[in-house]
């Protein structure tokens, strides 16, 4: 995915674009271009590299005194990322400038039909053929920019989110999305265009989000007037106030976003059950599962869709649901289930998870699940998101916004909301007594304050990091419900430190990998003492013969464990369903501490992005 921005109005745009390429950077970051109309030109700059690497570049490029500018940060799908294929791209005559968030999937049979009309291309992107794509409808038919877009963009097969202006018409923007976001920050006689709101925040608080299928033309003084791409209808913009505030997307004073959205994990858990769960009453409210009670009672099965770290959430409910609830369970890759021809029907009830609500195979899994008649709930963390908008019902995490790539505060909230949501469903269908329904209620009360005191191991687990932090590999075992949160360490892991780890469930260790320990192998084993204790200590027992080193995630107060392995780190007692709450915690610090001394870029690790806005 990649990070696009605009403003038109009576400011200097060159700061406010720059400013929002920074808080954007997150959704790409190999490349970054920022074009202004100076009152009588186009001036562009961009660069591979970060938008940091384009600040230097911009101050001696770039006129400051334009009110009108795009600019982007990029995650290279098409072309390498260097100079030439960053945006913003120019059309042939120059007059057109655009950036695009998506993927052109047509792009190489409109190109050759452009070539074959004279047009010639300097980049490798789908975008360059966009942009003059549009310039030759314009020219062919005489017409205006926004219709020139809307003509274009009915012969493209793909998804975008597109800015685009005309130098000899430098009182508007056209944008248009089509499954990638969009929305427009409305100021007084100013406008913003950003990806999400962030950019803008401090400017308004009031912004239209663009639906699938939408275009808008933004005119300097005279407003928005929103269109059907497909069949030119005219929508009222809709325009809400937004809740964002400028504290949530900044550092707030800690070093990277990665660590304060690891310290937000009690202030989000606890916002994810305010108002749902009622402790006084001993109840469960959620609107979306209420609302549906029926379809969850009368399910078959739940089929959970998800991606990377939300699909290690899908995997812990599994075992939730079916504990709690005797609900059967199958979590799936979306990206494994959208091309399977999977066996689903109206009997089903699928539930898609997701963090940015923007994940491409979580959205086509979505969209195929409806298709052979499954309700389909979502579990995402943006809201108005597309698979917000997507699904029947769902329920927000609520966790804040998540800027660090690796996914931390987004884990532990969505499975604090798909908890919520089995033993609702356990108390409905009575699998749960009423003590033990009022028990968990209460224990999941706690989970804030456990979280807490976890976190007070990050000096120790800093320590850890230390000694281990040039190891090639590392090893995470888990059972039951830890089984997947051994899965997401090690994914941790790999994703912002780069050394190789993988997780396994315990007991699987003696089928394959107990080969490759060996002294130089660190292994961290969860083994808290409620869920298989016995068992995990066997396997760290057959570690321990074979001279792996041993950090254990133990419950406080655990002795046997301590006197077997290297390290433990403790976290505080909890009931067994709830435990993945709280041994996720150190993990994730222990993560982010080795990436830190090796020198990663914490926050935004080699080759990913926020959001797979691709298959
Ligand atoms: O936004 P989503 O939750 O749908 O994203 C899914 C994965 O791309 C995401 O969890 C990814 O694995 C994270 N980088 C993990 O930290």
């Amino acid at each position: 995915m990649c990070g696009i921005v605009g403003y038109i109005g009576h400011r200097e745009a060159y700061p406010i674009i720059l400013k929002g390429l920074k808080r954007l950077e997150y959704r790409g970051y190999d490349s970054a271009g920022i074009a202004i109309y100076d009152g009588n030109d186009i001036k562009l700059s961009k660069t591979k590299g970060k938008v940091a690497d384009l600040e230097e570049r911009l101050e001696k490029e770039i006129s400051t005194n334009g009110t009108l500018g795009i600019g982007h940060t990029r995650w290279a799908t098409h072309g390498v990322p260097n100079d030439v294929n960053s945006h913003p791209h120019y059309s042939n005559s120059g007059d057109l400038v655009i950036i695009h968030n998506g993927i052109i999937e047509n792009y190489e049979s409109l190109k050759k039909e452009l070539i074959k009309r004279g047009y010639t291309f300097k980049s490798d992107t789908d975008t360059e053929v966009l942009v003059n794509l549009i310039e030759d409808v314009k020219k062919k038919e005489n017409i205006k920019l926004g219709k020139a877009v809307q003509i274009a963009l009915n012969q493209v097969v793909g998804a975008y989110a597109i800015a685009v202006f005309d130098k000899n018409k430098p009182n508007e923007i056209v944008v248009a999305r089509l499954g990638s976001p969009l929305a427009i920050g409305v100021g007084k006689d100013e406008f913003f265009i950003a990806s999400d709101a962030s950019p803008f925040i401090e400017y308004t608080k009031n912004a239209i989000y663009l639906e699938d299928e939408e275009m808008a033309i933004v005119r300097r003084h005279k407003g928005v007037k929103i269109r059907k791409i497909k069949d030119d209808s005219l929508v009222a913009p809709y325009i809400q106030e937004l809740q964002l505030n400028l504290e949530q997307i900044e550092k707030g004073g800690y070093d990277h976003f990665m660590l304060k959205e690891i310290y937000e994990q009690p202030r989000a858990i606890l916002d994810t059950f305010r108002g749902r769960l009622l402790s006084n009453e001993g109840i469960i409210k959620m609107a979306g599962v209420e609302d549906n009670m029926k379809k969850f009672l009368n399910a078959n099965r739940i089929v959970v869709v998800a991606c990377g770290t939300s699909w290690h959430a899908g995997l812990v409910s599994e075992y939730i649901f079916e504990n709690l609830a005797r609900i059967p369970v199958e979590v799936e890759y979306a990206s494994e289930f959208r091309y399977r021809n999977p066996v689903i029907n109206e009997n089903d009830v699928v539930i898609a998870i997701s963090q940015s609500g923007e994940t491409a195979d979580t959205l086509a899994a979505i969209k195929l699940a409806k298709s052979k008649g499954a309700f389909v709930f979502g579990v995402c963390n943006v809201v108005g998101s597309s698979i917000a908008r997507e699904t029947h019902a769902g329920a927000y995490t609520h966790a804040g916004p998540e800027i660090g790539v690796a996914s931390t505060k987004a884990f532990t909230t969505q499975i604090t909301v798909l908890t919520l949501i089995a033993l609702r469903l356990a108390r409905a269908k009575g699998t749960l007594s009423s003590s033990d329904y009022r028990h968990h209620l209460i224990e999941l009360e706690l989970i804030p304050d456990k979280v807490k005191i976890a976190l007070e191991s990050d000096a120790y687990v800093k320590t850890i990091a230390d000694i281990y932090k040039n190891a090639k590999n590392f090893l995470y075992l888990g059972r039951g419900y830890n089984f997947p949160v051994a899965l997401e360490g090690a994914l941790k892991l790999k994703e912002i430190s780069y050394i190789h780890a993988e997780g396994y469930p315990a007991a699987e260790m003696k089928h394959g990998p107990i080969a490759l320990i060996d002294e130089n192998m660190p292994i961290v084993v969860i083994a808290t003492k409620k869920g298989h204790y016995e068992k995990v200590v066997s396997n760290i027992q057959e570690i321990k013969s074979r001279s792996g080193k041993i950090i254990g995630i133990v419950t406080a107060g655990d002795e046997q464990v301590k006197n077997l392995a290297d390290h433990v780190i403790e976290v505080p007692e909890t009931i067994e369903c709830l435990t993945p709450l709280l041994t996720t915690i150190p993990l994730q610090l222990l993560s982010y501490h080795i990436a830190l001394m090796l020198g990663r870029n914490v926050d935004q690790p080699r080759n990913l992005a926020k959001a797979v806005t691709v298959e």
